[in-house]
């Protein structure tokens, strides 16, 4: 199964730097090398083993805009399933910007009517002040310029976790089997005691399904709180020597700022995209010292975590806030519930 999705925006407003951070497992620090993306950039992504991602990179630069919207529209905007359009924050040619969705939303109505959208407010670590408020101002222009279309809009930067959270949201609308995958996280949840139950994608680490219900999508900042917590040891399997720094300056899953009211457990919002850019960033580190990643285990204070292979294509994460559960019975259900998820 193929899908069709369309990277647009302006030249330099980021589309190919969150390509290669979320598909290359690049780092934000190596993207300020990257060129101007000439024409159209298309790229054939597995996920999931069945669905291929069919990446179409369109450069930005006027000249290309231009004929994207004449001569090239019917080939660009025919059998889209998504569009994601990025806008910089901080656009010097904002007006310009607008212009140029304008056209691409009418062009992506006339040929592929039933693509969903999604705006992506980019470079918001370039917001001094309040990022919650700009994002706000600048959701409500983009949804007023979008005449009614149903748009959904998110805040991100390639320097914290907000990228991971848009881009989970956009593939989960491309899977088909996301709620089957969902009840069978339910199940495992049960079966260990656990406090909740996460599936991966292998390359992208992108959230696919979890055992709660997704959390509603909403215009988000990408502001992070997380807490330190102490005592804390990670254990992984393969990745000797590797400093685990990227893993142990704070508890990704959960945050004493950000933690629900109702729930027992303080479980953080951000917790999905931060686990994403952790496990990103700690791949990178093995990857540097010629380890490969296979399986990690966190102890910590406030819970037990289990990170292993489920599939192929696919890393599941068990969260259980009970100490008298082993990490051994954990990786035993795990094992035992791969056949339901292949
Ligand atoms: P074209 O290929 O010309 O269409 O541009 P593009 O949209 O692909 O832009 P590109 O990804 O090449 O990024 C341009 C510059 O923006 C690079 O120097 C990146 O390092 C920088 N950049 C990308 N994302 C972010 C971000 O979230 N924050 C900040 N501060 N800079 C970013």
């Amino acid at each position: 199964m193929k899908k069709k999705v369309l990277l647009m925006g302006a030249s330099g407003s980021g589309k190919t730097s969150m390509r290669s951070l979320i598909f290359s497992n690049n780092p934000a620090s190596l993207t300020a090398r990257l060129g101007a993306t000439i024409d159209v950039e298309q790229n054939h992504v597995r996920f999931l083993g069945d669905l291929i991602l069919n990446l179409w990179d369109c450069g930005g630069q006027e000249s290309f805009m231009d004929s994207y919207l004449t001569t090239g529209q019917s080939t660009i905007f025919q059998h889209a399933g998504v569009l994601i359009y990025v806008f910089e924050v901080e656009s010097r040619n904002a007006a310009r910007d607008l212009e140029y969705y304008d056209q691409c939303l009418a062009s992506l109505q006339k040929y592929s009517p039933d693509a969903a959208v999604f705006l992506l407010v980019h470079k918001m670590d370039l917001v001094r002040g309040s990022k919650a408020s700009v994002l706000e101002k600048k959701a409500h222009e983009l949804k007023e310029a979008s005449h009614g279309a149903d748009v959904t809009v998110f805040g991100t930067s390639i320097y914290d976790e907000s990228l991971y959270k848009a881009w989970s949201s956009i593939v989960h609308t491309l899977i088909p089997n996301a709620a089957v995958l969902s009840k069978h996280l339910t199940t495992l949840a049960r079966a260990c005691s656990a406090t909740e139950v996460i599936l991966f994608e292998r390359t992208t680490f992108l959230v696919i399904a979890t055992s709660s219900p997704p959390p509603v999508a909403t215009a988000s900042s990408g502001s992070l709180h997380v807490s330190s917590s102490t005592n804390s040891s990670v254990s992984s399997h393969t990745a000797n020597g590797v400093p685990s720094s990227a893993l142990s300056h704070g508890s990704t899953l959960t945050s004493d700022e950000d933690a629900s009211e109702n729930d027992p457990h303080r479980l953080a919002p951000t917790r999905y995209e931060r686990t994403s850019e952790l496990i990103k960033a700690f791949k990178h580190a093995c990857s540097r010292v010629r380890e490969e990643f296979h399986a990690l285990e966190m102890e910590l204070d406030e819970f037990t975590a289990v990170l292993d292979e489920m599939t192929k294509n696919t890393y599941v994460l068990i969260v259980v806030h009970d100490p008298t559960i082993e990490t051994a019975a954990l990786r035993m259900n795990i094992r035992l519930a791969r056949r339901k998820f292949e």
